[in-house]
């Protein structure tokens, strides 16, 4: 594949360039670590595309607990890479709606167009008022749904499953219509969701959730992640990339840029992370950070646990109105006295 008139590869493993930030004691800010990892896409895509950049981004949490210099040190590095398309994977936020319009800001700071699915962080803080910042900010959101991205007259179906996690996900919708012929990107924020994709012609899926674990020192996530949580994919590429080999298909899970709780990240393959995919190319034409890894034993969610998920969205959202209700009621008193 020829691809002349694309901006150089970026270097594998480069980080975020930030200005060195002084707190007001004048002290040294340290400079938010990001790292940037770039994989080639599947195999059939190298048929199919003649080069389309995306990079991927994902669980940005803008909130309280992830600094907006971070934030805006992700979408500058992003933006270094000059990608064709940003797609994000869900958990745009943490645990309320006090953060929205910074939202809207982080998400304009992104140069290419943007293609994103929710997590169960949206969920949980209100995923109509999510989806309205994200409308705000010309991002689109795919909820169980597909569009097609055209760049260069090539056509990349991108498929969005909405967040399985709290119950929201259906894949019958999500793929209904795709031309199986054309190249196609899956969109979910939980990676487990990805075998039931590849079944569907979706060769490659981009997932995030986990946060890899966050603490990978010692192999933590493997077992913070892995086996008491119960995922089959912790962090990175899982799966075959390859037409000839099993499984039919791939999975990557970012580290993402955020942190809902606790912000600590420690351990290379913890860090706060930026994916860029260059689809269209050779596998082996990139320097990449690691090869496809074999899936974890992993542990399905019992059904009482998805219900409580399911319902857990109900009770936030009533204790929002509550909440909402209580202000609207103590400032008519204030006014009235
Ligand atoms: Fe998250």
């Amino acid at each position: 594949m020829a691809f002349a008139d694309r901006t150089p590869l970026p270097d594998s493993g480069a980080r975020s360039q930030q200005p060195q930030v002084r707190d007001k004691n004048g002290k040294k800010k340290k400079e938010p670590i990001i790292e940037l990892r770039r994989f080639a896409g599947p195999s059939v895509h190298a048929r199919q595309l003649d080069g389309i950049r995306v990079a991927h981004v994902t669980d940005i949490h803008v909130g309280r607990v992830t600094p907006l210099r971070v934030q805006m040190a992700a979408a500058e590095l992003t933006n270094a890479q000059k990608p064709d398309l940003v797609v994000m994977t869900g958990d745009f936020v943490c645990h309320s709606q006090a953060y929205l319009d910074q939202l809207v800001e982080v998400l304009s700071a992104y140069d290419a167009p943007m293609i994103t699915v929710l997590g169960n962080h949206d969920y949980w803080s209100g995923a109509d008022e999510v989806r309205r910042a994200m409308k705000k900010a010309g991002v689109e959101l795919l909820d169980n749904a597909w569009t097609t991205f055209t760049v260069r007259n090539q056509p990349l179906q991108v498929v969005g499953l909405d967040d399985a996690y709290t119950g929201h996900a259906s894949r019958q919708d999500a793929v209904k219509g795709i031309d199986p012929k054309r190249a196609t990107l899956g969109l979910s924020h939980i990676a487990e969701e990805a075998d039931g994709l590849w079944a569907k012609g979706v060769p490659l899926v981009l997932s995030g959730h986990t946060h890899a674990g966050q603490v990978t020192l010692a192999r933590l996530h493997e077992l913070s992640v892995g086996k008491l949580a119960g995922h089959r994919y912790i962090h990175g590429m899982y799966g075959s990339r390859r037409e000839d080999q099993e499984p039919k298909g791939a999975v990557y899970v970012g580290a993402g840029i955020g942190a809902a709780v606790i912000p600590l990240r420690l351990g290379k393959r913890g860090r706060r992370e930026v994916t860029v995919f260059e689809l269209g190319h050779e596998i082996g034409d990139i320097d990449e950070h690691h090869d496809d890894q074999p899936a974890h034993p992993g542990r399905k969610p019992r059904l009482r646990t998805k219900l409580n998920r399911h319902v857990a969205v109900h009770e936030k959202r009533k204790k929002r109105e509550r909440m909402a209700a209580k202000v609207r009621r103590k400032a008519d008193k204030k006014r009235r006295d």
